[in-house]
């Protein structure tokens, strides 16, 4: 019964249920009032409580007694390097960078944007911004110089923090040209950047503008925390919309403070002094949640591991890094267990390893498909847990509440939802469904702490496309269904967003890249089934009837384009040239029944489609794509 009394509370009486949450917080001013309204009429949580979440992070913990314990546990196995750093270590060297951003001019409420691998530099870059009330946006390595571009211009930074290069598998990439090149297109300049110069590939810099890390931080004054208020923003996260414009998601200090503490306990059952492992990149919202700011406000060691699950060197490099730093609850991706299953279905790298510290595995970024769930359970011999969330809630939205009561798990299903999350499965009318029924999965307002209040410098945006569907609920652009038991089923995206390897990118985006392609008439990019992935972008390219180019050039000239603008995490390798796209009336592409056609899914032909006849050619096309 602790979960459905806690879920009770948490939603017929949001305000004493947070604020008991809230006070376990170490607040420089504890609120006073725990749900205001903002000016846009959105839902604020601790509105004039006052605090620092790298206090929280950091300074707190040293002043309690915890500075020798370990805050982070780098372990790279590209870079073939390791650090402990406790958190007495982590908070000296974050004071001294925020005072050398400071030294840069950057002040509380400015921007400063990080891109960089995943290095411990990353970590403290991220605190030190926190610690001056200055706003970080971390954006993914792999991502190209438009992308950066782009988020220069909208978030207009004062500095960048970057790296000399991150590292793959087989490459070492340089980050500085990449960085140059984004600045140069951006309208908006940053006066400055400072760069970590790494062995592997190190970076020119430009007098007065670039500055080197080492040299910069090293004579650097430290900075204390600033106070900030609940509501004032910590973060910016970019992530894929529907259009060509990734949306700023904007994450507030207090709420997310308040969340973080709340669902490290809740959520992953974990206690100060254990070791948690995110398998992520500080570059997307697991990694600023759950590699960074939840672990180390609860007081826990975190490991921060910049490799993959498979080739580095091999398929039991997850086990050696449990093993080794003895970690007690692991969350990655789906796909990252179906790499490791591709390469070793037999789990034999086990072998070579203890787990007995693990205790229970989380999956996130994709619906956790029931052939994988039930091989990493039967491997590990532990709970294995979905749970579903995004980067705009920060945290689970639906999980297995494993500190407060361990539900029996169902394949397939993430489980019911968290404290504080009222979710609705409704109509296209917004009609509550019944138990079995398929729809569009919203949530009842007021959202939870931790949940974005705006996207960056865009109410609007924001509004239009969460709030203004279903008066009083947020949609989560996700469908599906809740069984007889209250367990939500989570289906996959109601619109043109696509999942691959866990990462979410927009369709749109890349169409926009491709149609700039001289051969492109018209096209539309969908996500189809991949056994590793979970999705792979295929794109379906009309030519133009003056074009004359081979296919293969084609091919090589459009995969070349979204690997230059959008970069190569968005993982775009196929194209098909068709003769025709299928529309409505209206000219809406109906890519939903293309995607449906491509994985060989029964489809229905939609009543509004201005030429039936295309169809049955596509099918033949798609089908002969599908047998390779
Ligand atoms: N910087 C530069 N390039 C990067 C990068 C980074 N930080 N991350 C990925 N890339 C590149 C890769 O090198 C690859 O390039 P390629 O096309 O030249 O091979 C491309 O982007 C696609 O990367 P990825 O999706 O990681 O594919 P992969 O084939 O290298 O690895 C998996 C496959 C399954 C092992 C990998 O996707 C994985 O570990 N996934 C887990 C995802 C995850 O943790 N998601 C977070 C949500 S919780
Ligand atoms: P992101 O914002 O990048 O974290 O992506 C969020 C999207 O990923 C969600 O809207 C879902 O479509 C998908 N997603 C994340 N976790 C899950 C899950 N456990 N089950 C199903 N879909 C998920």
């Amino acid at each position: 019964m602790a979960y459905r009394d806690d879920y009770r509370r948490s939603i017929e009486e949001p305000a004493a249920f947070w604020a008991e949450q809230a006070a376990a917080l170490d607040w420089f001013t504890p609120p006073q009032t725990v749900l205001g309204r903002d000016d846009n009429g959105v839902d604020r949580w601790f509105v004039d409580g006052e605090l620092n979440t790298c206090h929280l992070a950091l300074d707190h913990h040293v002043a309690q007694g915890r500075g020798g314990q370990v805050a982070v546990y780098y372990d790279s196995p590209v870079a073939g390097a390791k650090r402990a750093i406790t958190y007495a270590d982590l908070q000296r060297e974050v004071a001294r960078f925020a005072g050398a951003l400071a030294a840069l001019g950057v002040n509380k409420g400015d921007r400063v944007l990080i891109y960089m691998p995943m290095v411990p530099e990353a970590v403290v870059a991220m605190l030190a911004c926190a610690r001056l009330g200055a706003i970080h946006s971390v954006v993914f390595g792999g991502f190209a110089a438009h992308e950066l571009a782009v988020r220069i211009d909208d978030a207009q930074p004062v500095v960048v923090v970057s790296a000399s290069c991150g590292i793959e598998v087989d490459r070492v990439i340089p980050y500085k040209p990449l960085l140059d090149a984004a600045i140069d297109a951006a309208a908006h300049k940053p006066a400055h950047t400072v760069v970590l110069q790494r062995p592997q590939a190190m970076a020119d810099l430009q007098a007065g503008r670039d500055f080197d890390w080492s040299a910069l931080t090293r004579d650097a004054e430290p900075a204390p925390c600033t106070p900030v208020l609940a509501t004032d923003p910590l973060y910016i996260l970019y992530t894929s919309g529907t259009t060509g414009r990734p949306k700023g998601v904007v994450r507030d200090n207090g709420g997310h403070a308040v969340a973080m503490h709340y669902s490290m306990k809740a959520i992953y059952d974990m206690n100060p002094g254990e070791v948690f492992w995110a398998a992520s990149d500080v570059g997307w919202v697991v990694g600023h949640s759950y590699i960074v700011y939840a672990p180390l406000i609860a007081g826990l060691s975190t490991v921060l591991y910049e490799g993959k699950p498979v080739r580095t060197p091999d398929a039991g490099a997850f086990w050696r890094v449990v093993s080794e730093y003895r970690v007690k609850a692991l969350f990655a991706a789906p796909t990252a267990f179906r790499a490791i299953r591709k390469e070793d279905p037999e789990g034999r790298c086990l072998a070579d390893y203890d787990l007995s510290c693990l205790k229970t595995l989380f999956m996130a970024g994709e619906r956790l498909d029931p052939p994988t769930y039930h091989w990493a359970r039967d491997l590990l011999g532990v709970p294995v847990v979905d749970h579903w969330w995004q980067t705009e809630t920060g945290w689970a939205i639906c999980g297995n509440p494993m500190g407060i009561e361990p539900m029996p798990t169902k394949a397939g299903s993430a489980t019911v939802p968290a404290p504080g999350f009222d979710v609705r499965i409704l109509d296209g009318r917004g009609e509550s469904l019944g138990p079995g029924e398929q729809g569009s999965v919203a949530i009842k307002l007021p959202l939870p702490p931790g949940c974005l209040p705006t996207v960056w410098g865009n109410f609007p945006r924001f509004r239009d496309g969460y709030l203004s569907t279903y008066a009083g609920y947020y949609v989560s652009g996700d469908g599906g269904y809740r069984d007889e038991d209250g367990y939500v089923f989570i289906m996959g995206r109601t619109d043109d967003v696509i999942n691959v390897a866990g990462h979410r990118l927009s369709t749109g985006e890349m169409e926009e890249v491709l149609a700039g392609h001289p051969a492109v008439a018209e096209c539309a990019v969908i996500g189809v089934h991949c056994a590793l992935k979970g999705q792979k972008p295929l794109g379906l390219i009309l030519l133009r009837d003056d074009a004359d180019i081979d296919p293969k050039q084609l091919r090589d000239e459009l995969v070349a384009r979204v690997r230059q603008e959008i970069g190569a995490v968005a993982s775009f390798k196929e194209v098909l040239v068709v003769p025709r796209l299928p529309k409505t009336r209206s000219g809406k592409i109906l890519r939903k029944v293309l995607r449906q056609i491509a994985d060989g899914e029964d489809y229905a032909v939609p009543s509004t489609i201005d030429d039936p006849a295309s169809l049955p050619e596509l099918a033949r096309l798609l089908a002969e794509r599908a047998a390779g």
